[in-house]
């Protein structure tokens, strides 16, 4: 009884450990959060969608399987030959043949290591090819979403998708998967290694195999927990940090950096706790399995040592110095894929969290598509016509109702009317950004649901509110990525809309660079911008949001003179604040509540003494009293 005394305190130790982990993992309260991920879909089906992407390289995963053997094998036979070599040097030592040994054992070495480098450099390029596809295809799905679904995914968590979950699945190809298997490989070897060596110590070894086990499963429940709060959090902070520093500027305006501050310390707080949560669920699994490792190796010696010293025949097996040394590497070969293997499969859990989100995101329909039957068209004259349009972007609240309106080809029409009164809501109709309730919107006579969206959208040219510029030149800017126009077609388009004296007056003139949204420009230069873009495309319809506020008077008249110019181009639909800059327009529409109140020219709607012409003597009592101010400050 005394003889097996140590192997008891061992098996004691080991038991206590795992009745706390039981009682622990008993006493969680929510117990399907530690569960795991938020997930809805099979393992089957991601593994089903995912391998969709992988397929395309099965002929490099093979390599790389084949490779593994290789790499494999120096995991399985370097513990028996260390064992020979020892066995070698103790009992009839014999220079040529350790010599032959050693060279043995450094050629498996370099074979493997040459293998695992191949192995890596392929899958970290399948791999990065992978990534680039899955990319692409959330980029190019996120382009296809309306306006409506964009406005409900916040930037900050479609970034993530684009670069964290495709990075997760990346690590899921090249490390992952490969490290499963591999380490699957490996246990199963060395336990037949093993076995082939000795049956009493194998037996020995197998006995911590349940405890093992039994602590993988338990950490995998909590790390579940963990990884799905890491990952939330990063989400949240990343969307935080996509929505702040867009605003930040208006924060310092504010002031108010300090409870920006406030606010993303918390988060980052939260990310942090998140973070070490983690790492103390690794740092209590890790030692655990060290310390079986540990009291393996102990009861190994002893065992073995025993079993030598007496040389005890356990199944008509003997215990020998060798077996022992042998045992002792494979104890660790061994239990290192475990544990590797309980975590990789975290990662996987992981992984496959973030497919499902970005799966979530690709499975988006678009709610804008083309009918089956839509048809392209190449030119448009520029007709336009509303017929008892009805719109709400929240379902109940109109924001049109019951619109129409004609405008012939060539035509300018403005769109006047209070804040609010749906002006901008029927530009981004016109281009289809929404689809309409009731009612009917046409091109040419044409329903615009049954033309192509892309071929819709190319006869239109949009200048907006806020101009959006994007980091580039001034010319890419320009250009908007077509590269077919010559710099004197560029230089033209600037000229016609008055832009080419600021960029006269630029360092690098066309080349001049263009900061991210084009802050190192005014907003009147970015508007001069935004026409010379319009004009280089000539589309036969133009829509123009505004254009004219806040700038200064000199802009304002080559703004003014650049859009007389543009009339010609095709028919011209605009918004305006101003009434003087619209007295030209062949028919004004003036809104009230999305509802038409008065339309006609200039003059009709003066002479009808409504709404337009209280709001044309407001302007005008305003325009006079400048006027007089101006003139008395030159006298
Ligand atoms: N994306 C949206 N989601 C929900 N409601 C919206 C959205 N965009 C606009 N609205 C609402 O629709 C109404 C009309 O907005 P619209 O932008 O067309 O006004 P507008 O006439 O262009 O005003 P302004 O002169 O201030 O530019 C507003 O009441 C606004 O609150
Ligand atoms: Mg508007």
């Amino acid at each position: 009884m005394r003889e097996y005394l140590p192997l008891l305190i061992v098996g004691a130790i080991i038991g206590s450990f795992a009745a706390i982990f039981i009682i622990a993992y008993a006493g969680i309260k929510n117990k399907k959060e530690a569960i795991g991920f938020d997930r809805n879909v099979p393992d089957g089906e991601i593994i089903r969608r995912l391998s969709k992407y992988a397929l395309p390289y099965w002929r490099s995963f093979l390599l790389v399987l084949l490779t593994m053997l290789f790499s494999i094998s120096y995991d399985l036979l370097s513990p028996w030959l260390i064992g020979r070599i020892e066995g070698l040097i103790k009992e009839d030592f014999e220079l040529n043949r350790l010599f032959m040994m050693v060279a043995i054992y450094a050629g498996i070495l370099i074979v493997s290591l040459v293998c695992t480098y191949f192995q890596s450099i392929i899958l970290q390029r399948t791999g990065q090819k992978i990534l680039s596809a899955l990319r692409e295809d959330i980029f190019t799905h996120i382009e296809s979403l309306s306006h409506n679904q964009l406005n409900q995914i916040p930037v900050g968590k479609l970034v993530t998708r684009v670069c964290n979950d495709t990075n997760a699945i990346s690590m899921m190809f090249t490390n992952i998967l490969v490290n499963l298997v591999k380490n699957v490989f490996i246990v199963f070897g060395v336990l037949g290694a093993m076995l082939m060596l000795n049956y009493m110590l194998t037996l020995m070894i197998l006995c911590f195999v349940p405890f093992l086990v039994l602590f993988t499963v338990i950490f995998r429940k909590f790390t579940r927990r963990v990884f799905r709060r890491v990952k939330d959090r990063t989400t949240d902070i990343n969307t935080y940090l996509s929505e702040n520093l867009s605003g930040i500027k208006i924060t310092q305006v504010f002031n108010r950096e300090e409870a920006k501050l406030r606010d993303f310390l918390r988060k980052s707080e939260e990310l942090k706790k998140a973070k070490q949560d983690q790492i103390f669920v690794f740092g209590i699994f890790r030692p655990m399995v060290y310390m079986l490792y540990i009291s393996s190796i102990l009861c190994l010696l002893y065992l073995g040592g025993r079993g030598y010293i007496k040389s005890t025949v356990f199944m008509g097996q003997m215990v020998t110095s060798e077996i022992v040394v042998s045992f002792y590497m494979y104890v660790s070969k061994f239990f290192n894929p475990i544990q590797t293997l309980a975590e990789m499969f975290n990662f996987l859990q992981s992984a496959f969290a973030s497919a499902e989100k970005i799966f979530g995101i690709l499975d988006m329909e678009p709610e804008l598509v083309d009918e089956p039957d839509a048809i392209d068209l190449p030119e448009i004259r520029g007709e336009i016509e509303f017929k008892d349009v009805w719109f709400s972007y929240v379902p109940g609240e109109w924001v049109l109702k019951g619109v129409s309106f004609h405008v012939q080809a060539k035509q300018t029409v403005a769109f006047v009317g209070s804040t609010g009164s749906g002006k901008t809501t029927i530009l981004s109709l016109i281009c289809r950004n929404y689809d309409i309730q009731k009612g009917q919107i046409l091109i040419d006579g044409i329903d615009i649901k049954h033309i192509k969206i892309a071929s819709l959208r190319k006869h239109f040219g949009q200048m907006l509110q806020d101009v959006f510029l994007f980091s580039g030149t001034i010319r890419s800017n320009i250009v908007l990525r077509e590269e077919s126009f010559t710099d004197e077609q560029v230089m033209q388009s600037c000229r016609y809309v008055n832009a080419d004296h600021f960029i006269g007056r630029l360092e690098k003139g066309l080349d001049e660079p263009v900061r991210e949204r084009g802050n190192n420009f005014s907003a009147g230069q970015r508007q001069l911008l935004s026409f010379a873009r319009t004009v280089l495309h000539r589309p036969a319809v133009m829509i123009l949001d505004e254009a004219t506020a806040n700038i200064d008077t000199e802009t304002e008249i080559l703004i003014q003179d650049s859009l007389e110019k543009m009339k010609n181009i095709g028919t011209m639909l605009i918004v305006a604040h101003r009434l003087s800059t619209i007295q030209h327009a062949d028919n004004i529409i003036l809104l009230s509540h999305g509802v038409i109140q008065e339309q006609g020219t200039h003059q009709e709607l003066l002479h009808r003494k409504g709404r337009y012409y209280q709001l044309y003597m407001l302007q005008f009592d305003e325009q006079e009293r400048r006027n007089a101010l101006r003139n008395a400050e030159i006298a």
